[in-house]
């Protein structure tokens, strides 16, 4: 069931069940641009079995982009079609190249990245903004959520260690928040755009985010679901601090020299010795004393039960 016409020169294998016509996809605006890529925000008209018009993001590539570019959003679009999980960005179609730009159509996520929805709920909102609010009785990010946010992401995370995906840049700036507040893994794979953000380490050979990395992957280019777990570790210190940047006033040339002598971030101020002790346990040097993705599932569960 593939088809396979080319289209300068580079071989388009789409799943026909993933194609969708593009005369039913209406751009509304940009969401985000990056160095090579663009998300859109538009409407689809009977996509993936939904019925009417459904608010979807629109993955592509910008006018000036290289034949790179397109192969890695082609083989994000065939990661996509391998994953099905709650927890997981959904993929809902393809518009093929032969008539127009590549699209890749994901669901939409109404409060888009969790970086950004921690940030902006440390402000104090003024009342038209509070009334503009769906759930319009507070912004606030209470205790319980982080816990949820947490539970959620090491649920997908379990998921895709599970098929053997290993992500490469887990951290609250990939993670996408949907309606309910329900958490999305994205950008995974090998192929992620790295937005202009100084997250992201320039060197020679792309950008890195040096302090979402294990040691291991930082020492040797050594990428596996026990270096995401490192990153995991980085994420819930996100999500404790509100979207605070890790390591703030060290240089991410020093890093690595410190995480091997045993340096590790102190235990922010609101952040309970259960959940400090979680996450260093994420940051041991040797990847195989570090927890599973299921492990961390049921301390989170066990958590959110307790607290009650
Ligand atoms: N930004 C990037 N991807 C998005 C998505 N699927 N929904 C909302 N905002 C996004």
């Amino acid at each position: 069931n593939l088809d396979g016409p080319r289209v300068n020169n580079v071989n388009v294998q789409v799943d026909l069940k993933w194609r969708f016509p593009r005369h039913q996809i209406f751009i509304e605006q940009v969401l985000g641009e990056g160095e090579f890529g663009k998300v859109l925000k538009a409407k689809a008209f009977k996509i993936s079995g939904r019925p009417g018009y459904s608010a979807v993001a629109v993955k592509t590539l910008k006018e000036d982009s290289r034949k790179q570019d397109y192969n890695d959003l082609f083989s994000e679009y065939q990661l996509l079609k391998e994953v099905n999980h709650p927890h997981v960005i959904q993929l809902l179609g393809v518009c093929t190249p032969e008539d127009g730009p590549l699209y890749i159509i994901l669901e939409y996520c109404v409060y888009g990245s969790l970086r950004n929805y921690l940030r902006k709920s440390r402000r104090i909102l003024s009342t038209t903004e509070l009334a503009q609010l769906d759930d319009h009785i507070s912004n606030r990010v209470k205790p319980r959520d982080i816990l949820s946010f947490a539970r959620q992401i090491a649920s997908g995370m379990s998921y895709l260690s599970d098929i053997k995906l290993v992500h490469r840049d887990l951290a609250a700036r990939n993670i996408l928040l949907a309606d309910n507040k329900v958490c999305k893994i994205s950008d995974f794979g090998l192929t992620r755009d790295i937005y202009e953000d100084s997250a992201y380490f320039k060197k020679s050979k792309g950008r890195v985010p040096v302090k979402w990395m294990a040691p291991e992957s930082l020492a040797d280019h050594l990428y596996t679901t026990k270096s995401d777990v490192w990153s995991f570790g980085i994420l819930i210190w996100e999500l404790i601090t509100l979207g605070s940047s890790p390591y703030p006033g060290i240089a991410v040339h020093n890093l690595y020299n410190l995480l091997k002598q045993g340096y590790r971030m102190e235990r922010p101020p609101n952040c309970s010795t259960v959940l400090y002790a979680l996450m260093n346990k994420c940051w041991n040097l040797d990847s195989n004393a570090r927890p599973t993705f299921l492990e961390l599932y049921h301390c989170f569960d066990n958590l959110l039960t307790d607290n009650i």
